[in-house]
């Protein structure tokens, strides 16, 4: 290991932050940028990451974290793009908004150049649902990528650049220094990659809930400021979106049959939970180029009424390589035979179908994974034949499980019982946007 350089000593910035005092630029590139180096050794970035998760970050030092760490590597430049948006759900179970809102976006006149991730643990991943489709691709040589995305408006692609290292670095170390649920960290993370994707408007939505990494609305509303706040201070247009996640969004969960309810959607004829946030995430990206609210609610509408955002979906479906005739036909989608049930255990309204649960019965059932690199099976998952709010009779299905051979099934069904309650009084409505930041 080389030696950090000679103006920075490390353990008078740890003492510093144990302290309470604010870093400066400088000081925050010295110790991350000889982090990424490894001129500094993971036991001192340990007890520098605990400093901030007892201390905390100003809003000028967390900006200031996330430009460095986003400078810290490969950044994207998109400024021969027109319009450009970038959207992140900070994740959900049965999320298949981005498969709705980018085509929507492109259809819109907006440009979506946009790097997704791979699902983890009980969150889907929206390069694992568009993998749904044979031959669909998420590797394209830069030149592709852009000239797609100036054709069609659209181009998604895997997580392959070297886009801000310093965050893969931080946040394995953060795994196992239980420095993960820190606000400054989490929001310079996620803001470090969206700036170094280098799109000039970001809509974000924050989830909360049981099934969110931020439990309650008032850690999610500091979220999203924290957010909005470092994409202010980078020159960037960010809005932000809360969304509640205590039960999944729409009917289906699991990556074929999300797509599905995706292609449902783009037909209009989508649950409406999902194309609510859908259209709100429009409006906040249109917002961000200056259009008036009420005008951009109902072209994101007609979108979804007049074929547009599906046409959208179909050319890129196509473009990267996959079966766009399943766009038309989506029961050619591969989606596991085997079926059972879980049955209300007594009569009267669904209370609660937990997130948390259904996406960790996706995940038992094969559609998930616990380690990066690991195979899954698409065609698995979980319907919810009745939502939160709706009368159900004792002994009646609430819940469908698609199934490989039963692999899974017995404890997939033992997280849906856990997650299930019905009660005799019919439960608060329970609004699905929360609030907005922007
Ligand atoms: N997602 C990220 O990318 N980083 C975090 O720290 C938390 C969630």
């Amino acid at each position: 290991m080389t030696s950090p350089s000679s103006s920075l000593h490390v353990p008078d910035l740890i003492r510093q932050k144990r302290d309470g005092s604010e870093h400066s630029r400088a000081e925050l590139e010295g110790l991350i940028l000889g982090y990424t180096r490894g001129e500094v050794p993971d036991y001192q970035i340990s007890a520098w990451l605990m400093a901030v998760y007892l201390r905390g970050m100003t809003p000028q030092e967390t900006a200031d974290l996330t430009l460095v760490m986003a400078d810290s590597g490969d950044q994207m430049d998109l400024g021969t793009l027109p319009r450009t948006v970038d959207k992140h759900s900070t994740g959900g179970v049965g999320d298949k908004t981005s498969l709705i809102l980018t085509p929507m976006l492109a259809a819109l006149g907006l440009t979506v150049a946009k790097m997704s991730g791979r699902g983890l643990a009980h969150t889907g991943g929206t390069i694992d649902k568009l993998e749904s489709f044979p031959g669909w691709t998420p590797e394209l040589p830069e030149d592709r990528f852009l000239a797609q995305a100036r054709e069609i408006g659209l181009a998604l692609v895997g997580q392959s650049r070297d886009l801000a290292p310093a965050d893969g670095k931080l946040y394995a170390l953060r795994d196992v220094t239980a420095t993960v649920d820190c606000l400054p960290l989490i929001a310079s993370s996620i803001m470090s990659k969206k700036l170094a994707s280098g799109a000039h408007t970001v809509v974000l939505d924050v989830k909360v809930g049981a099934g969110a990494f931020m439990r309650t609305l008032d850690d999610g509303r500091a979220l999203a400021r924290a957010m909005v706040d470092i994409g202010t201070r980078a020159g960037r247009q960010v809005r932000a979106v809360l969304t509640d996640m205590d039960t999944p969004l729409g009917h289906l969960a699991g990556n074929s049959l999300e797509v599905q309810e995706a292609l449902m959607t783009l037909r209009g004829e989508g649950p409406e939970d999902l194309t609510e946030l859908c259209v709100a995430l429009a409006v906040e990206a249109l917002a961000a180029y200056g259009e008036d609210p009420a005008q951009a609610e109902a072209r994101a509408r007609a979108t979804l009424a007049d074929g547009s955002a599906l046409a959208k979906f179909r050319a890129f479906v196509g473009a990267q390589g996959g079966d766009a005739s399943r766009v038309d036909h989506p029961e050619r989608l591969d989606v596991a035979p085997g079926r059972a049930e879980i049955v209300a255990p007594a009569s009267g309204f669904v209370e609660r179908i937990d997130a948390l649960s259904v996406g960790r019965a996706v995940l038992v059932l094969g559609g998930g994974r616990e380690r990066k690199g690991e195979a899954i099976d698409h065609g698995v998952g979980v319907e919810l034949l009745r939502k939160p709010g709706e009368a159900v009779q004792a002994g009646e299905a609430v819940l469908r499980l698609y199934h490989r051979e039963g692999r899974g099934l017995d404890a997939a069904r033992a997280l849906l019982e856990v997650g299930l309650t019905v009660t005799a009084q019919a439960p608060q409505a329970q609004p699905l946007i929360l609030d907005r930041v922007n």
